[in-house]
């Protein structure tokens, strides 16, 4: 069932759940604002991202939470080869290789979509897409079930300071009230402002538990910022990076299975 409003379509699945849908509307406007000259995705966080990913050739890589797959693209043109992306904003681009497999599902359901039954993958990123699983942990760890021995799980989040900072110049609150507060926050991005997205909010200890309760250590944090260069070539992506400090890149390998009592 949907129950468009202007400003936000709301889905009701089949057994009664509300899904969000505003992805579908949004997503042509993110890969827009995404591919300007100025973004900071194309300015700090995919080159960010791309330094830990290192050498793909020969790589099979997961995106889960794809957008348009583009990302995973460069990476396959790169030399990743058995590649598939995931994303349910249904906005593709034509995959011309057959290395790329690019799926229309929830990231809600990895552990049960068919295209991926007994894959395995070297690389698999949730990058800026963490956000909509519904059961964090239960995500993770199934991603985990799906790295081959030596992979590892590249994944970001936006700072939770920058909403929590945003909430607070909103309400006229202070910055721990917002940081530690666990309503939900709805807000209208920069990339259409007619569009409203709904997250939970999230402190950074609440993303480490999820990671060691999904049975992930962490190999490697990168909060990436602007060279000198880019900032000066970009001042008001400096100042706006000064003012809510961009996002948080994890690097996650699996846990050695847990000794069970008694066992030598
Ligand atoms: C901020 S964009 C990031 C896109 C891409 N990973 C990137 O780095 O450019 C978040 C993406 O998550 C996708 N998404 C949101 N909820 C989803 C869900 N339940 N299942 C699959 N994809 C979802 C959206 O459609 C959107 O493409």
């Amino acid at each position: 069932m949907t129950d468009r409003t202007e400003n936000e379509t709301k889905v009701t699945s089949a057994d009664g759940r509300d899904v969000d849908r505003a992805w579908e509307q949004l997503a042509p406007d993110y890969e827009r604002a995404r591919t300007r000259e100025d973004s900071l995705d194309r300015l700090v966080e995919w080159p960010a991202q791309r330094e830990i990913l290192g050498d793909v050739t020969g790589r099979s890589i997961l995106d889960v939470g794809c957008g348009n797959g583009g990302k995973l693209a460069e990476l396959v043109g790169d030399g990743a080869v058995s590649s598939a992306g995931i994303d349910n904003s249904g906005n593709f681009i034509d995959p011309e290789s057959h290395d790329l497999q690019l799926i229309n599902a929830d990231l809600n359901e990895l552990a049960s979509m068919r295209e991926l039954t007994g894959r395995t993958f070297d690389r698999i990123m949730f990058l800026q897409s963490f956000g909509y699983a519904t059961d964090p942990v239960r995500t993770l760890t199934t991603a985990r079930s799906m790295l081959t021995d030596d992979g590892f799980i590249l994944l970001t989040r936006t700072q939770p300071i920058r909403y929590a900072l945003e909430r607070a110049e909103k309400n006229d609150t202070s910055l721990g009230e917002e940081y530690f507060s666990d309503s939900s926050y709805t807000y209208r991005s920069g990339w259409n402002d007619q569009i409203a997205l709904t997250k939970r909010t999230y402190t950074i200890s609440n993303l480490l538990n999820t990671f060691s309760a999904a049975g992930l250590w962490i190999e490697a944090t990168v909060e990436p910022q602007l060279s000198e260069d880019t900032a000066r070539r970009y001042p008001h992506k400096q100042a706006w990076m000064n003012r809510y400090l961009g996002i948080l890149i994890f690097k996650l390998r699996p846990l050695p299975e847990r000794q069970t009592a008694g066992a030598q």
